[in-house]
């Protein structure tokens, strides 16, 4: 199927209709009856979700792509960029969950041998065809089950692992026991078999208890992309143990945020509160899914409006604050009348942290549209809730 899928004729076909609809393409099928129009299809719908995600893959020629859910699960090209950048040279690397090979990919400049360990032969065979495309030499491709060839395989400088979050009936799992394979089950090995181990989850899983299942924890990093957290990374040695450094990441266009803190500071500190001053601060999303919620305030000097807003405070622009930044105008009503006369548009962004009604909610209430100039926070200070109309500076 790969050859058939990568002839010129075929390949020009699905560049000229990237942007057509499958199912009208599928009912033009009998006008190619030698042609395999229905993986011709799936070609275009994940060739499609590679503009974004994989540029270099996009606009290589002779790329075969996977069907759709190994795209959904597969990393982008600059999450997988930023992992690589966590290794250091060196001799031998395995992925154990190769799927696309986008993550493997990533890291083969840095180790002379990188093998690839996928169970899915479809998959594993699309991933050999495409290392050949984009020109690698060192990546070893390995059909085969990653428990057994993790038995049969000696030691490595870095095991990289991104377990299967899809259950046996095809749902979306979260827990690392119930990923694919169990890394849990698989850990004494893993420690014994290499220097250095990197597991990716879920964003959704819990750090806490996921360092504490894991025990060897050397540092944990929150990976948000346009402040959307796309995954968690635990960085894994056999002499770690406990209080990782957390660090926590948003990638976006032109520069990166970094802010890296450990429980045990923020456990010891206390936040420091109070009302509505100047500037309003919302730290990006991979910090508030890190957890660094006193650090951030205690060592940027700001104040809290109340224990569980997570947003802060201050009379002056932080410079570089890692999320939003914005000065208050004023404390103001939902009252639809008075809305009309300090929003004349009747456009705002609002944000809802700790707040009695949904943004859905407000907008019903209010009649505000998305958009415009203003931004309104709907939350609570410690005397209660309030909400602030407010103007972005970052
Ligand atoms: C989330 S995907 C990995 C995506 C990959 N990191 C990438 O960038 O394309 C997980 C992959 O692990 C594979 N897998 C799950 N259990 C496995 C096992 N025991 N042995 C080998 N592969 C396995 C699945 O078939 C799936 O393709």
């Amino acid at each position: 199927m790969i050859q058939a899928l990568s002839t010129p004729e075929i390949q020009q076909f699905i560049n000229d209709h990237l942007l057509s609809d499958p199912a009208t393409l599928m009912l033009k099928a009998n006008k190619y009856p030698n042609w395999p129009m229905k993986e011709i299809v799936t070609q275009i719908q994940s060739k499609q979700k590679a503009k974004k995600k994989l540029p270099t893959w996009f606009s290589t020629s002779r790329i075969i792509f996977p069907p759709l859910l190994s795209m959904e699960q597969c990393s982008s090209e600059l999450t997988a960029a930023y992992k690589a950048g966590l290794a250091e040279k060196g001799k031998r690397m395995v992925d154990l969950t190769g799927g696309f090979g986008v993550d493997i990919s990533a890291f083969a400049n840095l180790f002379s041998e990188c093998h690839y360990v996928e169970r899915n032969e479809g998959l594993s065979a699309i991933a050999q065809h495409n290392f050949e495309s984009l020109g690698f030499q060192n990546l070893h491709v390995h059909t085969d089950d990653s428990i057994r060839f993790l038995k049969e395989n000696r030691a490595f400088d870095l095991i990289y692992i991104d377990p299967a979050r899809r259950g046996d009936r095809d749902q979306k799992v979260v827990s690392l026991n119930d990923c694919e394979p169990n890394v849990i089950d698989l850990l004494p090995d893993l420690l014994v078999k290499s220097k250095r181990v990197i597991i990716k989850t879920s964003p959704l899983l819990d750090i806490k208890g996921a360092i504490r299942e894991l025990q060897h924890v050397a540092a944990v990093h929150v990976v948000a992309v346009g402040n959307e957290v796309k995954e968690l990374l635990f960085e894994l040695n056999a002499s770690a143990e406990g209080d990782p450094i957390i660090h926590c990441v948003n990638l976006t266009k032109g520069k990166t945020e970094q802010f890296d803190f450990q429980f045990s500071e923020e456990e010891e500190l206390l936040s420091t509160f109070g009302a509505m001053r100047k500037y309003l601060y919302e730290p990006n999303a991979s910090i508030l899914k890190g957890g660094g919620f006193k650090v951030i305030g205690e060592r940027l000097k700001l104040r809290k409006l109340h224990p569980n807003s997570h947003l802060y405070t201050a009379d002056v622009l932080v410079d570089d604050f890692p999320g939003r930044s914005f000065e208050v105008l004023d404390e103001i009503s939902l009252n639809k009348k008075s809305l009309r006369k300090i929003i004349p548009t009747m456009k705002a962004n609002i944000t809802v942290r700790n707040y009695p009604m949904s943004v859905a909610q407000i907008r019903k209430k209010t009649g505000l549209k998305e958009g415009g100039e203003d931004y309104l926070f709907a939350t609570s200070d410690q005397m209660g809730a309030k909400v602030f109309q407010t103007r972005k500076v970052t």
